[in-house]
């Protein structure tokens, strides 16, 4: 009997960074057109939905998450006559289309931001951002001590000597969520896009809306050492995290801020079909993740803590089991993800001997060059995981074809605002965003067209023609096919997407779980290979498997 449930509760969804997918008017960045062009490579891929990183009009100080005008294409992107007609054509495939929202800031150039600049200090327009005078002599220092996410203060004076809140760059200005025209202007925006046939909306900074009124310095940090006592590994990395977990924070996931996404739920219920809203939401703990898609708010979340686990049975099992109870105690589907346009790239995470736990916000900097065969061998047994878990999964560009992260782009390169507000010490994130290979042996290998103008916007890899998808495609021992394969089943077979889980009986370091009716997922993370339980066929594997033993960093599907 086909699933009446909603269909945001099993989407596989497919990340399009746009700049980086496929440039369709060959100047080198991606675009709508080369979204469309590779449609049919999207439903043969046999993916549900596409994110799309921000297609609006930007300065691009931050690729796109600083925006303009919310009702505007970049005309880097194309024109909204052809936002529209990809939404139609992606619907005509059967693919759901979710553009990014960003309501946390703007940018320093729409009109809002303009207007608050020429008026003045204590104007009306300065009242729908973040504005402040200094502490200190002559108000001098900023007026209080938050710092930016991509380094530095996170206030900027300004000539006429207020200050503005900046929690990323100084080129994107906080709003001010307190103000009735912040919320009404926003709601407004998704009216715009719904009634343009938009599924949903990924939420950029979903926990970071509201701040404390009061603007109160941050509060001192714990110190781990001592307090926590000794560490165990997963705890090692908890302490780091609780660092800067505060349980009253003045400005990342305050209770305020689930009165938005009431009123967005609102917002997307007007609208016919399930139109559906995933909340990029950095939560200390799965029940704080939990309180955004509670039945009035939103409907889904990123499950950011899956992402940052280290290749350990037991520390990904401990996030696995939280992450179901926490999310089904509200009722809401876990979503599994293990890449984005913001951290390293899983092959070359998972390709280092010890791969640690990631700390939210923290530059990741493993240690040593990765063992990319290792890495690529765990990322195809991590696809077989995530995609056997109960709920929706994520797919970001290029994972499919095994891409690892870019770790030696030339310094004069790098894009990312992190490295100049770093003072360069992090290099950002540009090593995950580097253009997809989509055939032939050279730059630009396709992803721009022959003969096209520029170059891509940032440089590809000597080898990325190993990659690409047309040498990959018909090859069964390849990336692409095996995602091909898993979603394939993933369609076909009733006990996988939404639903519950039950735990086989298995040694340490191997994660052996059963779904109905009749099927069974086993990853070996250990070092010595692994018996397969008793099945009926091997139904997909990540590799070789010989007399029924799967080898280490093996994973297997299995009917029962
Ligand atoms: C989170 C986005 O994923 C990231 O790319 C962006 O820089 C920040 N939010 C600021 O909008």
């Amino acid at each position: 009997m086909p699933s009446t449930a909603p269909w945001w509760r099993s989407a596989v969804i497919y990340q399009v960074y746009i700049r980086s997918f496929a440039d369709g008017d060959g100047d080198g960045v991606g675009d709508i057109a080369g979204i469309r062009s590779r449609l049919p490579y999207l439903k043969s891929l046999g993916v549900d939905a596409l994110w799309i990183n921000p297609w609006y009009k930007s300065p691009m100080a931050d690729h796109g998450y600083d925006v303009a005008d919310f009702r505007e294409i970049d005309p880097l992107f194309g024109s909204l006559a052809e936002a529209e007609q990809l939404i139609e054509e992606a619907h005509r495939h059967g693919i759901r289309v979710i553009p990014d929202i960003v309501p946390n800031h703007t940018s320093d150039q729409h009109a809002w931001f303009r207007a608050a600049l020429a008026a003045g200090p204590g104007s009306p327009e300065r009242e729908r951002y973040v504005f402040r005078p200094g502490r200190g002599p002559g108000g001098g220092e900023p007026p209080n001590d938050w710092v930016s996410c991509f380094g530095g203060p996170a206030w900027t004076r300004l000539p006429d000597g207020q200050w503005y809140l900046h929690l990323f760059a100084p080129q994107q200005p906080d709003l001010n969520w307190e103000h009735p025209e912040v919320r009404a202007e926003f709601e407004s925006i998704l009216r715009f896009w719904f009634g343009r046939g938009v599924d949903g909306f990924r939420i950029d900074v979903a926990h970071g809306l509201v701040k404390d009124p009061e603007l109160p310095d941050l509060p001192p940090r714990e110190e781990p050492a001592g307090v926590l006592g000794p560490l165990s590994r997963r705890d090692e990395a908890d302490a780091a995290n609780r660092i800067r977990r505060h349980l009253d924070h003045p400005h990342w996931d305050r209770d305020e801020v689930h009165d938005i996404y009431r009123a967005w739920r609102k917002v997307a219920d007007e609208f016919p079909g399930d139109r559906s809203f995933v909340a990029e939401a950095w939560a200390d703990t799965p029940e704080r993740l939990a309180a955004y898609v509670r039945r009035d708010g939103l409907h889904t979340a990123f499950n950011f803590d899956f992402l940052m686990a280290s290749w350990d049975a037991k520390d990904l099992r401990s996030v696995i089991d939280d992450s179901l109870a926490m999310l089904g105690a509200v009722g809401a589907p876990a979503t599994w993800v293990l890449s984005n346009h913001d951290v390293m790239r899983h092959p070359s995470r998972y390709g280092r001997k010890t791969v640690k736990r990631w700390v939210a916000n923290e530059p990741y900097r493993p240690e040593g060059p990765p063992d990319l065969e290792l890495g690529r061998r765990r990322a195809r047994a991590a696809a077989l995981l995530m995609l056997a878990l109960p709920g929706g999964a994520y797919i970001y560009q290029g994972e499919e074809l095994g891409l690892p992260e870019v770790e030696d782009l030339p310094e004069a390169v790098l894009q990312d605002p992190i490295w100049e507000r770093s003072g360069h010490t992090d290099r950002g994130r540009d090593g995950c965003r580097v253009p997809l290979p989509w055939s032939g042996r050279s730059e630009p290998y396709g992803f721009s067209p022959a003969g096209a103008a520029a170059a891509p916007w940032l440089p590809q890899p000597a080898n990325w023609g190993e990659f690409s998808v047309q040498a990959q495609t018909g090859d069964e021992t390849s990336m692409l096919e095996l995602y091909r394969a898993a979603l394939r089943l993933r369609r076909e077979l009733p006990a996988l997407g939404d639903g519950t889980l039950t735990w086989l009986e298995a040694p340490d370091g191997v994660l052996a779980f059963r779904r109905a009716p009749g099927f069974a997922c086993v990853v070996n993370l250990s070092a010595e290979a692994h018996p397969l339980p008793g099945h009926t066929s091997l139904l997909l594997s990540s590799g070789p498997v010989e007399g029924g033993v799967l080898a280490p960093d093996h994973a297997a599907w299995l009917a029962l």
